[in-house]
């Protein structure tokens, strides 16, 4: 394990020991929330509360964030030397990544300024909020803001930061069984804050409405009509009249 090589134990814990128990929490945390909450596994929607903010928080939240999440994986999971040999110099990289990021930026901001309004100052929606949700939307509030910041204000603004070559491999390394920890504890403190924002939220997902993310409801595309019914009992039409109360001539029971 190259990677490990000088680093004390502190940071063998923060680098490697707690994102692996993130991740293990994670994945055995689904599995128990599936098992025994199966009724409680959504976003718990607010919608019926509030409306008009949510019609436009909510689509610009996740769009921005689908963005972002697409960020991250050209930047953290395709290394540097992929882009390299296919003529991508890393100078270009970055005024893509400074670009495209902070238009995703924009849009993630604005979403969650709007989304964040809501939850605060509308009390029908506040009162909805339960601990857990709290604890989740914090972290995600400081992995968000922390995240633009190193876009904007490094990537754009700043004198950038080569990530690729750090916090990159050591994320990569970890599922590969060889995290490159020196190259993370060396790394700029907000990149260190925001990775390690990220495995707190990662390790809160299971408990919280973050779970929606993998429930798309997909199978409404093919499962039978929902029939509605009026509550008053009424006669069924006699076949083949469509509610009249003769017969079209010719027509089979
Ligand atoms: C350990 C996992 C993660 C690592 C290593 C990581 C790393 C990074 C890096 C290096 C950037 C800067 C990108 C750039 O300047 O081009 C960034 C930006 C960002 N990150 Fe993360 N991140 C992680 C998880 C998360 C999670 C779970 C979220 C949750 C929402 C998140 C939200 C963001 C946002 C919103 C930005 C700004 C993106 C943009 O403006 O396009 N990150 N992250």
């Amino acid at each position: 394990m190259n990677g490990l090589r000088g680093i004390n134990g502190f940071q063998l814990f923060w680098w490697v020991i707690l994102p692996y128990l993130a991740l293990a929490t994670f994945v055995i945390g689904h599995v128990w929330r599936y098992r025994y909450d199966q009724f409680g596994w959504t976003s718990r929607s607010t919608q019926l509360q509030e409306q008009r903010l949510l019609k436009w928080g909510s689509p610009v939240f996740h769009y921005g964030t689908f963005a972002a999440i697409a960020g991250h994986v050209i930047g953290i999971l395709i290394p540097e030397r992929w882009t390299h040999d296919i003529g991508i110099p890393e100078n270009a990289y970055r005024w893509f990544s400074a670009s495209a990021g902070t238009l995703a930026a924009v849009l993630v901001i604005g979403g969650v300024a709007v989304l964040a309004a809501r939850r605060l100052f509308v009390a029908r929606v506040r009162a909805t909020t339960s601990a857990v949700d709290w604890v989740a939307l914090i972290l995600l509030a400081i992995v968000i803001v922390l995240g633009i910041a190193e876009t904007v204000g490094v990537g754009l603004l700043g004198g950038g930061y080569d990530y690729r070559q750090s916090v990159s491999l050591w994320f990569r390394g970890l599922f590969a069984g060889n995290p490159d920890a020196t190259a993370i504890a060396h790394a700029p403190l907000i990149y260190q804050v925001h990775a390690t924002a990220a495995w707190a939220v990662i390790a809160v997902w299971p408990f919280s409405r973050l779970v929606h993310a993998w429930s798309y409801p997909v199978w409404y595309l093919w499962r039978p009509f929902v029939v509605y019914r009026s509550r008053v009992a009424s006669r069924p039409n006699e076949p083949g009249t469509s509610g009249r109360r003769w017969r079209r001539i010719g027509v089979r029971y």
